[in-house]
């Protein structure tokens, strides 16, 4: 069994993009610069956007984030995206998800610059990458194949089972896992809520990526002897014997999956650190106008 140390990883490229952002300073005369919106106090996209902001400053970009109340119309957010749009000094900009009810989010994510949504989420974007051509990679995915490349885990040939179609993470991933590119060509099963004999599928993956939102869910009986898995999910469990009254899960039964595995995916470690890896290359790429022009 090896551990994937999505730590480890994630801090290694950071470390190869903090030299990039120093070179590309001096050769512009300007600081890459991300900017994110926040709406309403979510704790948890209150955490995920100070980390983007904390991960910024350690490569060395610039990073803003303009916080807006819960109850924001529509058309004020839109009109915020508009302006930053604008603004030829920020290369980046992301919507934290989710967002209040009273919000289209399909119509927030439309009203982004293509060139400048790193995040991967205009349809522009999607379009392109489903079609293999250059674009920004939707962050979770891109950190799933970063730790699949980095750990040297074959791809090509293997059946990978991506449990999930989520716009942000399975969809995605069962999209870049199957192109025909290096650390891809995967033969790729996508499943969901409504998929029959779930278990017997995810018992056929060389390797599986679980996205589903579900605890716990892929027990040792959902895994191949030999696997790779990749666990997306964070959970928060009841834990009386921890300080903050709570541990972290994901959606895979660590303890009794991991010793079946080849390679496995801790919770947390894992693929969280790589997420916001995949959003610094894109803040970069956008920097450097490597996707538009
Ligand atoms: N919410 C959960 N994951 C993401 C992400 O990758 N980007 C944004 N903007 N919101 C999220």
């Amino acid at each position: 069994m090896n551990i994937i140390d999505g730590k480890l990883i994630a801090n290694q490229i950071k470390a190869e993009l903090a030299a990039e952002v120093q070179q590309l300073r001096s050769q512009a005369g300007r600081t890459p610069h991300l900017a994110a919106i926040l709406v309403g106090n979510d704790p948890a996209s209150e955490t995920y956007v100070a980390n983007k902001e904390k991960s910024c400053a350690e490569i060395g970009i610039c990073s803003s984030v303009y916080k807006l109340p819960e109850n924001i119309s529509e058309s004020e957010l839109i009109k915020t995206i508009e302006f930053i749009n604008q603004d030829d000094e920020i290369d980046g900009l992301i919507v934290q998800l989710p967002l209040p009810k009273q919000i289209d989010v399909n119509k927030v994510i439309a009203t982004i610059d293509p060139r400048k949504d790193v995040d991967g989420f205009h349809p522009v974007n999607v379009g392109k990458m489903v079609l293999g051509q250059a674009s920004y990679l939707p962050a979770t995915p891109m950190g799933i194949q970063l730790l699949l490349e980095r750990s040297n885990v074959e791809t090509v040939g293997k059946h990978c089972v991506v449990l999930g179609r989520s716009n942000i993470v399975g969809t995605p991933a069962a999209i870049l896992l199957s192109r025909n590119q290096a650390h891809a060509n995967c033969t790729v099963t996508l499943c969901h809520s409504k998929t029959a004999n779930l278990k017997e599928i995810c018992r056929q993956a060389d390797i599986l990526v679980a996205a589903i939102g579900q605890c716990e869910m892929i027990t040792a009986d959902y895994v191949k002897d030999g696997a790779t898995v990749i666990d997306v999910g964070i959970h928060r469990v009841p834990d009386a014997t921890k300080k903050s009254g709570f541990r972290l899960a994901g959606d895979v039964k660590y303890d009794e999956v991991a010793p079946k595995c080849e390679f496995v995916t801790p919770v947390p470690g894992g693929v969280g650190p790589m997420t916001i890896v995949g959003l610094l290359i894109n803040t970069l790429k956008a920097f450097k106008k490597e996707i538009y022009q």
